[in-house]
């Protein structure tokens, strides 16, 4: 475990709650994450992973709670102003410029950030440094290469490279990361996994990881926290959330029992 220098979470959720109708996709879930701390949360197919997200990036209004971001109340910003404040989610690849070159749409990203889309003097005057700042986020996910493609032209995992270079382009206090490797070739998996690790180093940022891969929970994680039909399961140590009975059983499905204090089995 990491010592927590700064007693103020980075980002903090206070029963937080959202029904879809009769259903409660996330259920009065308060949980507070630190900078330097990445935070796998895990759980079944439904369980509200994805929906958690939703609500703290604001895609989402919650029915109930709240979300605090270094204490503020963000609860009802919209996402661009929890983007500002730091609140990274990668970006849906809707809502990028498929007919621009990748560069192109990481440059835009880059401009974005600081504040200078409408500003043509300054954007003239820091053409250069925008550019070799979104060729830096490109290097970063290994696209180089694929620059000057057009986004729609590119293959299923180098769409997620890209959002992933967006989202550094933003430069977030927050990542929230879900699921980022689904659908890679497993030699595209290593850069994104590699970029993880090197960002959960900076101890000023905040990472969040939604990932059913249990080796890459165990390898990156240093807190699980564990969602069941938007409830809040089991919060604590890697190894202790993984070993709980309630997680093997119910959770990780039974190929993952054996690994670590398997719990005993009545024969009968
Ligand atoms: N906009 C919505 N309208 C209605 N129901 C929704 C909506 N978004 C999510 N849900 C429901 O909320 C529940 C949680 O879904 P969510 O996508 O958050 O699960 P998840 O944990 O991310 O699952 P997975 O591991 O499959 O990605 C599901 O029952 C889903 O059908
Ligand atoms: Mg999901």
């Amino acid at each position: 475990m990491r010592a927590h220098a700064n007693p103020t979470p980075a980002l903090e959720t206070r029963g937080l709650t959202i029904r879809f109708g009769g259903h409660v996709a996330v259920n009065a879930v308060s949980c507070a994450f630190r900078p330097g701390e990445l935070t796998c949360i895990v759980g079944p197919n439904g369980a509200g992973k994805t929906t958690y997200f939703n609500l703290i990036s604001g895609q989402l209004p919650p029915t109930a709670g709240q979300i605090l971001l270094n204490g503020e109340d963000v609860t009802r910003m919209p996402v661009s102003a929890k983007t500002r404040r730091g609140i990274g989610r990668a970006f849906q690849l809707t809502s990028l410029f498929p007919n621009l070159p990748v560069l192109e749409n990481v440059r835009l990203a880059v401009q974005a950030h600081q504040h200078r889309g409408l500003d043509l003097f300054s954007v003239w005057s820091s053409h250069r440094a925008i550019r070799e700042e979104a060729l830096a986020c490109l290097e970063r996910v290994a696209l180089t290469d694929k620059r000057n493609q057009p986004v729609a032209s590119l293959s299923h995992g180098d769409q997620r490279k890209l959002e992933v270079a967006i989202l550094l382009a933003l430069k977030p206090r927050i990542f929230m990361f879900d699921e980022p490797t689904a659908g890679m070739s497993v030699d595209e998996v290593p850069v994104i996994l590699d970029l993880i690790h090197e960002i959960k180093q900076d101890t000023s940022k905040t990472v969040l990881l939604v990932e059913h891969k249990m080796d890459v929970v165990r390898s990156l994680a240093d807190r699980i926290i564990v969602l069941h039909n938007g409830t809040l399961m089991a919060d604590g140590d890697p190894a202790e959330v993984i070993a709980s009975p309630i997680v093997q059983q119910a959770y990780l499905g039974t190929a993952e029992v054996v690994t670590e204090a398997a719990p005993e089995v009545a024969h009968g």
